[in-house]
């Protein structure tokens, strides 16, 4: 399967957000990754749903949300009504997981769970037929421009195990620290998607940095 990059808008130019996701859209990228934080699971606030709403209108690519927030169950509707395609929890913040996910599939989405840097990919073995994507935290979740977590590796293979002992079809993101320095050691041992927001919108060429990192990637 072709490997896609998925931007992350946190780290776009808030001030000049169309121009960035008109950028996004004339790029190789593939899927936009939207981070919504609540300021309670992870120690910053992101943006709500207006914004969300104002990068939706303008997107051409597939909407991926990943939620920070505790007790995601209370905007599943909210998120698929904004467009959401793809809707990411955190294992960690679902008491009841397994609800959870069916309640995303019923509103229309895709349904993700991201694990956070020390939660063991084990917790899935019962979930992993159900998900549509898992999200492997390469970086504590809640700011963009961290240093990628070199024990990644060891659980991206772990989870692609885990997927084909399954016979699953789910797919492996991993999220924060992408650089074109771990991309393609990240894809050999088993990822598909790759998140990237420092190392794309920080760049001077944005768009011919994502198109070196989906070279790197194909
Ligand atoms: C971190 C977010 C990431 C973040 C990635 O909590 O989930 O999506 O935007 O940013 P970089 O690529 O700068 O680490
Ligand atoms: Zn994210």
């Amino acid at each position: 399967m072709e490997k896609l990059i998925a931007p992350s808008v946190l780290a776009a130019d808030f001030g000049n957000l169309q121009r960035d996701i008109e950028m996004v859209n004339d790029s190789k990228a593939d899927w936009f990754h939207i981070d919504i934080m609540d300021g309670v699971f992870v120690p910053n606030i992101s943006f709500g749903m207006p914004v969300l709403k104002s990068i939706v209108q303008h997107a051409k690519k597939t909407v991926d949300v990943h939620l920070m927030i505790v007790d995601p169950d209370r905007y599943i509707e909210t998120f698929a009504d904004l467009g959401a395609n793809i809707l990411t929890v955190h294992y960690e913040a679902c008491t009841h997981l397994h609800r959870t996910i069916q309640a995303i599939k019923a509103a229309g989405m895709k349904a993700g769970v991201a694990l956070n840097p020390h939660t063991p990919i084990a917790v899935l073995e019962d979930i992993i037929h159900d998900l549509d994507l898992v999200c492997i935290m390469s970086v504590n979740p809640g700011f963009g421009g961290q240093s990628f977590i070199e024990n990644t590796y060891k659980k991206v293979q772990q989870l692609k195990n885990l997927i084909e002992f399954n016979n699953a079809s789910t797919l492996i993101e991993i999220d924060g620290g992408v650089t074109d320095q771990n991309a393609n050691k990240l894809v050999e041992v088993g990822a598909d998607v790759l998140v990237a927001g420092s190392f794309v919108f920080k760049s001077e060429t944005p768009i011919e940095t994502i198109e070196n990192l989906k070279t790197i990637v194909n």
